[in-house]
């Protein structure tokens, strides 16, 4: 009798390799491997890799030489790197780690199955990277971690070429999926009960500019708010240059699409802000803001923001905490900028020291908690609708869900409660990241 086989995948980076992640799984079901949590018990290991910053490569390289004993253990085991640092770094990673068998790229998730019977057929290694991606790669079966909450691709790859970016380069030019496609596959998510649904692309806002139907991202989303078994549309990233008031007045409308708006500014400096290439003025983004606080008016506004980035002064980095003391931002995610070979940044003039740039990240982390902290108080004795999402991580007595503000909300488990079920939260106590409080 054939043995068991098991599949284990380790997956660092953004919700796209998350989803990416999903369709490996989905792709190994059809050839008859099953899923577990212990590498141990593997018989194909993949780590779905991330490139974004070098703290995360290094993390990761760290993984693929830990990955090394399981080879040992059982010489068959398939260990696979796979995604964005896998489609930059591919030569490197054959060479560097002889216990690697498949290295794959972005553009060539959909040749898993494929891939994997051709190294267990001549136990070679197998590289197999596209410097480009087909128009539309095919869609693959999925296999979701959740049941409530689910992402969907609407566009894949980047366009915007900021300057301190590597997506662009190991995620390819955007391509946008057909409307029809990406209803189908949230339809039938919300007939699996699924009831929140995360559109996922680089930069949302362009969806359909690829194409030439003459659907936008406006459309898009009155397309999917008609789906009726859907209670919650949210969508990452958008492009504050992309965003306009047709996709706002559109959410305002809409039953469904979350109060929530994740703009990353990435500086609050206008000097900072034309090195990054990022295609606005701060003097346009409060504009948009404004429009968006005016037209929704109880929103959520979160952003990323880099810190050190060539070039920044003591001076521009000053603007940039002016910059996010006058917004007030219900949450920022901050990261120390880092220099990605390839990318035009890394070759500018005046790169910070990491001293620098670390004081710098503890004093805007400082100052963003503060207001992080002020506003989630405003909370503190309302009641809030929460989709009840699952046990809280840290404490099995209590449930966690989120706000339609994308807020992460714990409360004592009463029992009556069910997943996937909208429920009524009263908060009791405010920090700046979580709210606590009771069933109503
Ligand atoms: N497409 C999305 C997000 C891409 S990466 C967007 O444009 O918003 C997520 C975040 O990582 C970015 O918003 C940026 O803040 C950060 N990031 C990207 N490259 C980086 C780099 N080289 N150093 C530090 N942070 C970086
Ligand atoms: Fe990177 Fe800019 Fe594209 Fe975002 S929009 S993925 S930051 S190049
Ligand atoms: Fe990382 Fe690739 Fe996402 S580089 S942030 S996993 S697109």
């Amino acid at each position: 009798m054939e043995q068991d086989k098991y599949y284990y995948i380790e997956t660092f980076g953004c919700q796209m390799n998350l989803n990416d992640s999903e369709r490996l799984a989905g792709q190994l079901r059809t050839i008859g491997y099953q899923a577990t949590e212990v590498a141990e018990q593997a018989s194909l290991i993949l780590l779905n890799t991330c490139c974004v910053r070098e703290s995360a490569e290094k993390r990761i390289y760290g993984r693929i030489g830990d990955m090394k004993r399981h080879k040992l253990v059982n010489p068959n085991i398939i260990i696979g790197v796979v995604g964005c640092m896998a489609q930059q770094d591919k030569e490197k990673i054959l060479k560097k780690f002889s216990h690697v068998n498949l290295v794959m790229g972005t553009h060539n998730i959909h040749q898993l199955v494929e891939l994997v019977e051709k190294i267990v057929q001549n136990s070679e290694p197998v590289m197999a990277v596209w410097d480009e991606a087909e128009r539309l790669a095919p869609d693959v079966p999925t296999v979701r971690q959740g049941n409530i909450s689910a992402w969907v691709p609407i566009t894949y790859g980047c366009n915007n070429f900021c300057t301190y970016c590597i997506v662009p380069y190991v995620r390819g030019r955007e391509r946008s999926r057909p409307l029809a496609d990406i209803i189908a596959e949230i339809k039938q998510l919300g007939t699996d009960g699924f009831k929140e649904i995360t559109l996922l692309g680089q930069n949302v806002n362009s969806y359909g500019k690829d194409s030439k139907s003459n659907v936008d991202f406006a459309d898009l989303l009155q397309a999917v708010d008609q789906i009726e078994t859907i209670e919650r549309i949210r969508y990452m990233t958008s492009h504050p240059r992309d965003m306009n008031n047709r996709v706002i007045d559109t959410i305002k409308q809409s039953k469904k699409v979350c109060q929530h708006f994740h703009l990353p500014i990435q500086s609050g400096s206008d000097a900072i802000l034309e090195q990054m290439n990022r295609g606005y003025t701060t003097a346009y983004y409060r504009q948009l803001v404004d429009n968006i606080r005016q037209a929704v008016p109880n929103a959520s506004l979160t952003t990323d923001l880099i810190v050190g980035f060539p070039g920044e002064s003591e001076e521009y980095f000053i603007e940039t905490l002016e910059f996010i003391k006058s917004i007030k931002y219900d949450a920022a995610y901050t990261f120390l900028y880092s220099e990605r070979s390839g990318t035009p940044a890394a070759k500018y003039p005046n790169q910070v020291p990491l001293a620098t740039k670390k004081a710098r990240l503890n004093q805007l982390m400082a100052v963003q908690n503060q207001i992080s902290l002020d506003i989630n108080k405003q909370l503190v004795g309302h009641s809030v609708e929460v989709l009840v999402e699952g046990p809280s991580k840290s404490d099995e007595n209590k449930l966690m869900g989120r706000t339609r503000t994308n807020k992460i909300v714990l409360w004592e488990k009463k029992g009556t409660e069910k997943i996937g079920e909208l429920v009524n939260v009263n908060i009791a106590t405010a920090q700046t990241w979580v709210l606590k409080g009771h069933l109503t």
